[in-house]
This record gives C-alpha cells, sequence and structure tokens, in this order.
C-alpha cells in the first residue's frame, strides 16, 4: 500500500539549506484562525504600497501588526512602533500569529521565538519582491518564519552573497518557511505572482513574515 500511495504525496518537510526548512500545509489548521486576526489587523492599519529610499513604488502592498512595524521610505528601511498612514501604533499581534509562529520556528529547530514584528506582503497578479536579505533587525540569532497564503508563488533562495545560484520552491497556501542560523542572511525573493484564483483567498497571495526586529 505504502509504495502505490508514496510517489501521490507531497513530504511534510523539505530542506531548503542548512537551517532552513519548508513545512508543508503547516498552517492550514490555522486558516480560520488566521484569517479573522487578519481582517481585523488590516481593518486597523490598512494595506498600502509602500515607496523604497531609491524612490520606487513597491509593487507588493504592505502592512504590520506587533510593537514594531518593518516600513520603507525616501529616507531608509527601518522598525517602527508607529503605523506613519494611522499615526498610531500598529495593531498588536493576534495570538493566534503569534501561537503558530512560535510551533513553526520549534519544528525548524529555533526554540523560544518571540516575534514582536510580522511584516504582512499582499501580492497581486504581477507583483514580486527582488533578492534582498532581511537585515533590518537587531540581532540576527532570531530566525524568520514565513507563512504562505492564497496563490501559488515561486519562492527564490539563494545564497550569502546577491549574485550567485538560487533555489525556487513553490509555496502553497499553508506552506511555512522557516530560515535562521547560518542560513539567516540568505537572499530570497518572490517571482512575479501568476494570475489565479485561490478558492478562499481570491486573486492574491498573502505572506506573514515574522521578525524578533528589536
Ligand atoms: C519577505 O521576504 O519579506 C517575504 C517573502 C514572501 O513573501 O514569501
Ligand atoms: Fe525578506
Amino acid at each position: 500500500m505504502d509504495d502505490l500511495f508514496a510517489p501521490l504525496t507531497t513530504p511534510r518537510r523539505e530542506s531548503l539549506a542548512e537551517g532552513a526548512v519548508l513545512l508543508r500545509a503547516r498552517a492550514l489548521p490555522f486558516e480560520t484562525i488566521l484569517l479573522a486576526a487578519l481582517d481585523a489587523v488590516i481593518a486597523a492599519s490598512p494595506f498600502r504600497h509602500m515607496v523604497t529610499p531609491g524612490g520606487y513604488r513597491m509593487s507588493v502592498a504592505m502592512t504590520n501588526c506587533g510593537a514594531a512595524g518593518w516600513v520603507s521610505d525616501r529616507s531608509g528601511y527601518r522598525y517602527d512602533p508607529i503605523d506613519p498612514v494611522t499615526g498610531r501604533p500598529w495593531p498588536a499581534m493576534p495570538d493566534g500569529f503569534l501561537t503558530l509562529a512560535r510551533a513553526a520556528a520549534d519544528e525548524g529547530g529555533y526554540t523560544d521565538f518571540r516575534p514582536d514584528a510580522c511584516l504582512i506582503n499582499r501580492y497581486e497578479p504581477g507583483a514580486r519582491l527582488s533578492l534582498h536579505q532581511d537585515r533590518n533587525e537587531r540581532d540576527f540569532g532570531h530566525p524568520i518564519v514565513s507563512v504562505s497564503l492564497g496563490l501559488p508563488a515561486t519562492f527564490q533562495f539563494g545564497g550569502l552573497k546577491r549574485t550567485g545560484p538560487v533555489r525556487k520552491f513553490r509555496v502553497l497556501h499553508g506552506d511555512i518557511v522557516v530560515w535562521g542560523g547560518s542560513a539567516r542572511l540568505r537572499y530570497h525573493g518572490v517571482a512575479a505572482l501568476k494570475d489565479g484564483n485561490h478558492e478562499t483567498m481570491g486573486r492574491q497571495r498573502i505572506n506573514l513574515t515574522f521578525r524578533v526586529a528589536r
């Protein structure tokens, strides 16, 4: 029986590199909780297209929750406790977000993960995120936990230099990628989102990345 079905099953856990793992479908049991919490966050701090220090409007729309939020504007990239659009603190990190992020970090080998920031990215068809390192956080000793929702995307995972080989992984609704340790500063990005319609999320992909910012 096992032999018959083995080729049809996807592995639950895939290694991307030393210190980096893809946990397939790990967020699915949290789907209802995540989507309700997400609606509440977006109602308080809506998605917006930030501008890069170079003056380009990002194709990915962003918002945040938690004690600190990632922002970009003409003066640079930083974490800020205040949402510059509302002038108020970012919405608190929902309990369900925290529980899932901590469990995923544990399963990736990173115990006692206490994220204080969750960057929420919304990709509509055509939106992309070019290769970058997550390096605005104060302490790279903490991992990054990245939850994919909605349309499938191509997650690009490279090395410690911008140039050099990049591996590609198709990330689906409910998948979680965790990277830390020697993989913490690996370049990564998301290829232009292909159009489609996801049964619960519609024509978009939403990604939650949990970080210890401060
Ligand atoms: C990010 O690097 O902040 C987001 C990655 C993703 O959307 O999968
Ligand atoms: Fe990133």
